[in-house]
């Protein structure tokens, strides 16, 4: 297959009239979104949604998040919404923030992987609105990457991957927010998060005090344990280049990873001209913010350092930080060091 390019920075209004006609007829499109790329296809295809999994090689029990352009969407989505995810709507959407609620009839069972509850995001970003209202269809979209690899932050990061998997590359701006939505699941007992993002738990708390932190959010699960999100069950986000996450304050980190050989590190910008080996920044210290702008562009390039193990900085827990240090630990496989 052929992937077409569509550049949505010269030539906006074609993109958007392409990547809708490639929708409508049942093909897959890459597109941006405000967290990371996504590669969509009609909510309503069970063969659209199918590709999806194909050309990701995404495992079939890992369903996906279906996303909306105005609120009005939602009751073609979900069911028996509670009044809690207008609350949420209100306040989070347009955003980074993805709600689990009762599956709707229409949607294809494939979206939700045989769940009885289907996850929906009203992204802010513009093009993926636009395609959504120019095909006036809820597009299912996972993030475009190839399944287990960093998620796309770039149209060139998905060109990587999908080249050639894919009918079409929404080429537009980077993803701004750089880690996926906040997910939190509104049909259990309590509001849970299952998955951190930049919409924060203290900003979560102000509508929903009840909330629940899913156990998975930080730590490793056991063979066999039950999971409320199966996205949290799968190895992620992971270089080829053993990556190990350290914990502790920059003078500990610095002279940590200057006594060890055939290695590198991913720092803090305030560290970076202490630290004697190889090394990438991916931030202040002091900005989570720009920390999870760069994360997965600097997971994709440690593979490219020629060197047997990387020590990675691990970030605050504050704020969106909680949502970086989620995605490295992943990518980490668990493996940390505190000093
Ligand atoms: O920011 C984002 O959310 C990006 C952009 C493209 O919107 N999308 C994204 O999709 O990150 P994906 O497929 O990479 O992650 C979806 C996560 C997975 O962890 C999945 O298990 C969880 O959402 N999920 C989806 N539907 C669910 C459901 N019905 N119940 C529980 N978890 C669900
Ligand atoms: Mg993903």
């Amino acid at each position: 297959m052929i992937t077409q390019k569509l550049d949505a920075i010269n030539d906006y209004a074609n993109a958007v009239n392409v990547a809708s006609e490639i929708l409508k007829s049942g093909g897959i499109v890459a597109v941006p979104t405000e967290t990371v790329y996504g590669l969509a296809a009609s909510a309503y295809s069970d063969d659209a949604i199918k590709s999806v999994f194909t050309a990701k090689g995404r495992p079939q029990d890992n369903p996906l998040i279906v996303h909306i352009a105005s609120i009005d969407m939602l009751d073609n989505i979900a069911c028996d919404i509670p009044d809690m995810a207008y609350e949420c709507a209100k306040a989070f959407w347009p955003g980074p923030f993805t709600m689990v609620l009762p599956k709707g009839d229409k949607i294809a069972d494939s979206v939700s992987a045989g769940l009885d509850t289907v996850a929906v995001r009203f992204p802010s970003d513009k093009t993926i609105c636009d395609i959504i209202l120019k095909s006036g269809l809820p597009l299912a979209a996972p993030s475009a990457n190839t399944s287990g690899r960093p998620s796309p932050t770039t149209a060139s990061h998905v060109i990587e991957d999908l080249d050639g998997k894919i009918d079409a590359v929404v080429c537009g701006n980077d993803s701004s927010v750089g880690v996926e939505s906040t997910v939190v699941s509104l049909v259990g007992e309590k509001p849970r998060l299952l998955r951190p993002g930049a919409v924060t738990p203290e900003q979560l708390r102000k509508i929903l005090p009840d909330l629940i932190i899913d156990d998975a959010v930080l730590k490793q699960l056991k063979e066999g344990e039950k999971v409320a999100s199966p996205g949290m069950k799968y190895k992620h986000y992971a270089p080829k280049t053993n990556a190990i996450l350290v914990e502790g304050c920059s003078n500990s980190f610095v002279r940590y990873v200057n006594q060890k050989t055939d290695c590198a590190a991913i720092c803090f910008e305030e560290e970076y001209y202490s630290i004697s080996v190889k090394k990438i920044s991916y931030g202040s210290k002091r900005n989570e913010s720009t920390l999870a702008k760069n994360v997965f562009a600097v997971l994709r390039d440690i593979d490219t350092l020629g060197v047997k193990e990387v020590y990675i900085h691990a970030p605050s827990k504050d704020g969106v930080g909680l949502a970086v240090y989620n995605r490295l630990i992943r990518a980490c496989g668990f493996n940390v060091v505190t000093l």
